[in-house]
């Protein structure tokens, strides 16, 4: 028996396009307040389907359409609400498995079991490279669980850990973990924009994709780290770019490609790229 003729890119792109306007429009009819159960569980729909949509050529359609371009403004924010949710669950069963710890505990174990975290991918990354020599890390936009540091504090022997967010409840959560698993005399919490912070002194720079808007903070890492630096990078593509700004083709020159994960992978279709910087530019 034959087949079906396999599809045209253009009516694959149409396809996947109805699909997008279909979230958006279930979307638009919940409000995203906390606790809006519909929004949650149509985020969570919204992500399976960028999951499981990886026709590369078809999503490349969409974007030379503008499509992607137009519909990211709408995306971006939701996902990041989606994320917080997730975190603040995350966030208050881990203060109840360990707020009674007596000695320093590493939540690893659960952060590693639970989908939207970034411990179990931060892992998978330590793999591309070496980063043995590094003595002063920084997660940027760490977020309420800053799962990318307890992967760095359990999985390397980087001495001093920074989680950088600008968001008061962020640091407060982030913070209140880092105790309570007894973390405290490695792992600091600080407050600061992004886009304005001196990232002379670290040696190794880690960039949560939500920290926004991104080309104005591989610029700000650029102006201000030091030569030799690394710097981590998640970059999406095919459907996660509905979700998140790429920034490969416009990183600043002292960006020196070094290693990449394989294929795009995950809920927001990530992979992970590791830049050394070069020399500072005049
Ligand atoms: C949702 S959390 C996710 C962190 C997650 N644990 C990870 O590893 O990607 C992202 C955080 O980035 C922070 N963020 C976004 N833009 C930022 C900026 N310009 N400066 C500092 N923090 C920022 C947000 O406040 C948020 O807490």
């Amino acid at each position: 028996m034959m087949g079906d003729a396999p599809r045209p890119i253009a009516a694959r792109a149409r396809l996947l396009l109805d699909r997008v306007r279909g979230f958006r429009e279930a979307l638009e009819r919940s409000t995203a307040e906390p606790g809006d159960d519909t929004f949650l569980a149509t985020m969570d729909e919204f992500l399976g389907f960028v999951r499981a949509s990886d026709d590369a050529m078809a999503w490349a359609e969409i974007e030379r359409m503008g499509e992607v371009a137009a519909n990211r403004p709408f995306f971006a924010p939701r996902v990041l609400r989606f994320t917080w949710a997730m975190e603040s669950r995350t966030h208050a069963s881990l203060m109840k498995e360990f707020s009674s710890q007596k000695s320093p505990t590493s939540p690893g174990p659960l952060l590693r079991a639970q989908p939207w975290g970034a411990y179990a991918r931060m892992g998978e990354t330590l793999d591309l490279c070496d980063f043995s020599g590094c003595r002063r890390a920084i997660m940027v936009g760490c977020g309420p669980v800053p799962d990318s540091l307890f992967c760095l504090h359990d999985q390397t022997a980087i001495p001093e850990l920074v989680g950088l967010d600008h968001d008061s409840a962020a640091l407060r959560m982030a913070r209140e973990l880092v105790c309570a698993c007894g973390f405290q005399d490695r792992i600091r919490i600080v407050g600061g924009d992004a886009r304005a912070f001196d990232y002379a002194g670290f040696d190794l720079i880690c960039c949560s994709v939500f920290a926004a808007p991104r080309g104005a903070v591989v610029e700000r890492i650029a102006a201000t780290a030091g030569p030799g630096a690394l710097v981590i990078l998640r970059e999406p593509s095919g459907p996660g770019t509905l979700l998140f700004e790429s920034v490969l083709g416009a990183l600043p020159a002292r960006f020196e490609p070094l290693a990449a994960s394989a294929a795009p992978r995950g809920r927001f279709m990530l992979s992970y790229r590791v830049f050394r910087l070069g020399a500072i530019q005049e």
